[in-house]
């Protein structure tokens, strides 16, 4: 048996002491969750989707259970870059905390400038690019619907940053590995992926769509075939690191995800369920490389058997 397998994971401009961050939007911005679980024991926590404005959100009910996951239509509820600078980033610094701040905004402007802003504060390891929003210049379509506007706003946050850049894939795309590719071609560091899925639930009762938005993302169990898929056809086309998720419930989960060729995993609606999930899952692959005799994460990831 291994003593103590080397978990650490090389994201190339940064390393993480462990493969396990937790998602964007369901971590809040680490403290909320802290008495359960604590955030510096994490790989990452990747604080809410920060916009350059704080945003109220859409108005409730705007989360909702349905067989095997949840739908969420929370709308982009955030504090705004200067509030978050101020009054959350210190806190996860002062913890030892590694932050991975989530980036979205309407225009391409809005995220370069997002990038510059946080180019200039101490404590933020890695940005990620939020590209499921909507690009109102091109109509409403998400930039991440095509590989064109994916390299543009690439680009501009990976001029205006000092921090290595992840851009995170949505799955609402016919061809996810050319927007990988055009992502990786702008400058990215690492590809995460995948965020929710669009979908609708009714409360039959009321004879009202159960959310008040009608439509939101779904997440949880629901979509992990279909994460492990697109992870799995990404690693393949990409040279650089691929953080997966969509659905990891447990460390068995996470394994399969690393497995496919994820370097590392997200975990989100989990939390929901149990805030300690993330260390839970945590521990769970740790003790399963020490049952299987796997001396470190990089043996075990993207070893998946194709023959
Ligand atoms: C309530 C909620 C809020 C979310 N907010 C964001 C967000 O601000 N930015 C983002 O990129 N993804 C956001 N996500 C997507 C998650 O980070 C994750 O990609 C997705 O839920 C799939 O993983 P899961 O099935 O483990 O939850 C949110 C998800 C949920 C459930």
């Amino acid at each position: 048996m291994v003593a103590r397998p080397d978990m650490s994971v090389d994201l190339g401009r940064l390393v993480l002491k462990n493969p396990v961050l937790a998602a964007s939007g369901t971590f809040g911005y680490g403290q909320e969750l802290a008495d359960f679980c604590d955030p510096a024991l994490l790989g990452a926590v990747v604080v809410k989707g920060l916009s350059l404005k704080p945003w109220p959100g859409n108005p409730p009910p705007r989360i909702v259970e349905t067989t095997a996951g949840m739908l969420n239509a929370i709308g982009l509820q955030n504090v705004g870059l200067e509030s978050f600078l101020k009054d959350k980033l210190p806190w996860l610094v002062e913890r030892g905390v590694t932050v991975v701040v989530n980036i979205l905004g309407e225009s391409v402007k809005e995220y370069a400038a997002l990038a510059e802003g946080l180019g200039e504060a101490e404590g933020v390891a890695m940005i990620e690019i939020n590209i499921s929003c909507p690009n109102v210049a091109a109509g409403g379509l998400a930039f991440g619907a095509s590989p064109e506007d994916t390299a543009r706003v690439v680009q501009a946050v990976v001029e205006a940053a000092r921090q290595p850049i992840m851009v995170k894939l949505t799955p609402m795309v016919s061809d996810i590995v050319t927007v990988a590719q055009a992502a990786v071609e702008a400058g990215a560091d690492v590809i995460s992926l995948i965020n929710t899925i669009p979908a609708m639930a009714v409360d039959l009762e009321n004879r009202r769509p159960a959310l008040k938005n009608v439509v939101g993302g779904l997440s949880g169990p629901a979509i992990k075939p279909v994460a492990l898929r697109l992870v799995w056809q990404v690693a393949q086309a990409v040279h650089v690191p691929v953080v997966g998720g969509g659905g990891i419930m447990t460390a068995e989960d996470a394994l399969e995800f690393l497995l496919v060729g994820a370097r590392a995993v997200q975990v989100g609606t989990a939390s929901f369920v149990d805030p300690r999930s993330p260390l839970k899952i945590l521990e769970g692959i740790e003790a399963y490389f020490r049952k299987n005799n796997i001396p470190e994460l990089s043996v075990w990831a993207g070893s998946l058997n194709m023959e």
